[in-house]
């Protein structure tokens, strides 16, 4: 029997702190030549009846998310200093097609007019990070109140916009004067990252009620730090797992000063999460999902929520080469308000402890898994690759609309259904404007994309999870970090040429779903 005639998603949801097996559970079968026999010919996919009885609360927030580095150019201007990224670009061989992020979608000038779009979309919600080094361009130190001036005029355009301002604190681009002071697996970092949060609360906190402090800090100090795939490309264990511990106490005292300095705040996160399924049934491989469930999504959520980490690590837990501190527990222990957490592609888990060397998949865009010569850390053994059961996106990530709904559910059951926040989803294609159709974007399989993946969404919502926003990664085509500008995730396409924007047909389609709470 043909195993695409069933139905792609099934009402089963899955157990434990493991979700259940790795294939396409099947609940009904589907007749013969019927419309959602079509649809499941793409192993994974949502049936369409269910795409079109999805619907969205009243009030739910729709939105759009950005990274300072990836949009704003303007790489020196108003007394910025250097970033670890600005330093990445302009090394040669560092960034495929060999551009830099300097001009980049040059939004530090063009925010009004990106605003403008995003309300033309009918957007509740703006997603943004601030670029660490324009308000200490050395990392410490009082503001530059160039930069402070600016995004206090960008946030008045957002709310003018009807734009819920929703700050990401850091997205990676970390001051240079900071990695030559030892980068994150310097302690010292906590401190003076908890103060530069406290500034911006200080002086933006009137307007931002909604603060998340590190995008996706695994990526941060893994991938940069434990295998050198992002800036600032170092390569050493003992470096991750002290820069993971650093952004933990950062993580915590960031909340404590953010709320010091403005009563409105609510401070939440912006996790890279992808939902791990066990590559087999037996134990081994099970505990290895919940150990990549541990530290690759929830790692710094236990840690703020719990003030200790989850049991990620295979035996006694490293603490001693993490650089843990007698009551570090208590500088961790910070709750945070809502969870916020991204949603690309799943991974398949397998047990590597009695692996010598490990390969996992190579780096590719978002976070997957790399692992250096000497193979993966000798601490969690797990080995994560992403299937390729579903097809691929251009940017190479795989389509898995179901992960959506197991990872809302799973994180739901396991923190007593907090408010969530899922602040980055999209997909990479490159489709342009086409001449032959007065130069609209049609980008039919982002539509796919997002039809998919929001009706999975949905029947999490439906199922009890209490999502109050979704931000699409991302309003307009960026600087995609070591792939420079050969990946397009925008709603809004970019001519790098002359900063031109185009809204993409899957940008009109998301913003009648914003005006309709359908997926119409
Ligand atoms: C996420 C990053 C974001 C962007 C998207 C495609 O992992 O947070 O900056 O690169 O992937």
């Amino acid at each position: 029997m043909n195993r695409r005639r069933f139905l792609g998603t099934s009402l089963a949801a899955a157990g434990g702190a493991v979700l259940a097996g790795r294939g396409i559970a099947r609940a009904t079968a589907i007749p013969e030549g019927s419309l959602m026999q079509e649809a499941l010919e793409t192993p994974g996919a949502v049936p369409q009846a269910q795409i079109a009885a999805a619907r969205f609360p009243e009030g739910f927030l729709w939105g759009t998310a950005t990274a300072a580095f990836q949009v704003e150019g303007a790489w020196k201007e108003d007394g910025k200093g250097e970033s670890i990224w600005d330093r990445f670009t302009h090394t040669p061989g560092k960034v495929k097609g060999g551009t830099t992020a300097d001009v980049a979608c040059d939004q530090y000038h063009l925010y009004a007019q990106d605003m403008a779009l995003a309300k033309r979309l009918n957007q509740k919600s703006y997603r943004f990070s601030i670029s660490w080094p324009r308000i200490q361009p050395t990392g410490t130190g009082a503001p530059n109140m160039k930069g402070i001036d600016h995004y206090s005029k960008f946030l008045d355009t957002m709310l003018e916009q009807g734009l819920r301002p929703f700050c990401t604190i850091y997205h990676w681009d970390l001051p240079q004067a900071l990695e030559e002071k030892g980068g994150w697996p310097n302690r010292d970092l906590a401190g003076y990252y908890a103060d530069y949060a406290g500034i911006l609360a200080k002086h933006l906190g009137d307007r931002i009620t909604i603060w998340a402090p590190f995008n996706m800090p695994w990526s941060v100090a893994y991938m940069g730090y434990g295998v050198g795939a992002l800036a600032p490309c170092r390569a050493n264990f003992d470096d991750f797992l002290k820069a993971a511990h650093t952004l933990a106490l950062a993580q915590a005292q960031a909340l404590r000063s953010i709320k010091a300095a403005s009563s409105k705040a609510t401070v939440g996160s912006a996790y890279g999460m992808c939902p791990a399924y066990p590559k087999t049934d037996s134990e081994a491989d099970k505990a290895a999902a919940a150990r990549y469930h541990a530290m690759n999504n929830v790692f710094f959520l236990e840690a703020a929520m719990k003030g200790s980490y989850p049991k990620a690590f295979v035996g006694e837990p490293p603490f001693d080469r993490m650089g843990v501190r007698p009551g570090d527990e208590k500088i961790m222990h910070a709750p945070l308000d809502w969870v916020g957490f991204h949603y690309y592609t799943r991974r398949i888990v397998s047990d590597a402890s009695h692996a010598q060397t490990f390969s996992g998949g190579g780096f590719s865009g978002t976070e997957i898994e790399a692992d250096p010569a000497t193979g993966r850390d000798p601490y969690t053994r797990f080995r994560a690759e992403m299937p390729t059961e579903g097809p691929l996106t251009e940017s190479g990530l795989e389509v898995w609309p179901r992960g959506m709904y197991d990872l809302v559910t799973q994180i739901s059951r396991e923190y007593d259904h907090p408010i969530i926040e899922i602040t980055e989803s999209g997909c990479g294609y490159l489709d342009a404007p086409y001449e032959k159709e007065n130069g609209r974007v049609p980008d039919a399989r982002r539509i796919e994309w997002f039809r998919q993946e929001l009706a999975e969404l949905s029947r999490a919502i439906a199922d009890g999870a209490r999502v109050r926003s979704f931000h699409a990664w991302s309003l307009i085509d960026n600087f995609e970090w070591g792939n420079g500008h050969t990946e397009r995730y925008g709603l809004i396409y970019v001519d790098y040429r002359d900063q031109k924007r185009t809204i993409k047909d899957s940008g009109l389609w998301y913003g009648r779903v914003a005006a309709t709470n359908r997926l119409v």
